[in-house]
């Protein structure tokens, strides 16, 4: 499998099967859990997390809504005041159950910024999803929802990108340190 692997790729961390199979079991455990609510929210971040936002949301048995938001961050490494939001949410959250939706957690500082910019809108609960977390010894936000763990590589696939290139990849790999270096 390994010899079809664009040049740009050192090799595949996540294979698509397994992506697919932990996505169910996500949808299976959400599912579980909102099982006695009205509906949930789910709330999606541009643009990474639109493709496995799709499949969970295939997953699920419970009613729920799907809205976006999209946040800007000036410099992956500060400390604060960096985050501004560039696409809101069309529906006020008040009382609504609520799960913010991530591809991938690295610094923590977009998900955190969200966590609690939607915290402070008084919605019923607030919890966090993302599909692969990079290792990291702290990130001072809860992620309640989590795929996979995966080492502080650069990585691409499944809605990861580096400069808007290999997002649609079925499967998640490691970028070569020799594309991102040069
Ligand atoms: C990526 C990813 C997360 C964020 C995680 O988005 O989709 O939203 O970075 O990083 P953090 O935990 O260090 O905040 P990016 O800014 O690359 O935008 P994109 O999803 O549009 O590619």
């Amino acid at each position: 499998m390994n010899n079809d692997l664009h040049p740009d790729l050192a090799r595949i961390l996540v294979p698509e099967d397994t992506i697919q199979a932990h996505v169910k079991v996500l949808a299976h455990q959400i599912s579980l859990d909102y099982a006695d609510v009205e509906r949930l929210y789910l709330v999606g971040v541009l643009r990474g997390a639109f493709i496995f936002l799709a499949d969970l949301v295939r997953h699920l048995t419970i009613p729920h809504s799907v809205d976006f938001m999209s946040v800007s961050s000036y410099g992956k490494t500060a400390v604060s005041g960096e985050v501004r939001i560039v696409l809101d949410l069309r529906e006020p959250i008040v009382n609504q159950h609520v799960i913010i939706v991530e591809d991938i957690v690295d610094s923590g500082k977009t998900l955190s910024y969200l966590y609690h910019t939607l915290k402070g809108r008084g919605p019923a609960s607030l919890r966090t999803c993302s599909l692969v977390r990079k290792h990291r010894d702290h990130i001072d936000v809860p992620l309640h929802y989590l795929g996979f763990n995966i080492p502080d590589v650069w990585v691409v696939g499944y809605g990861l990108d580096y400069a808007d290139r290999h997002r649609t990849l079925p499967y998640i790999a490691e970028l070569k340190e020799e594309v991102y270096k040069k």
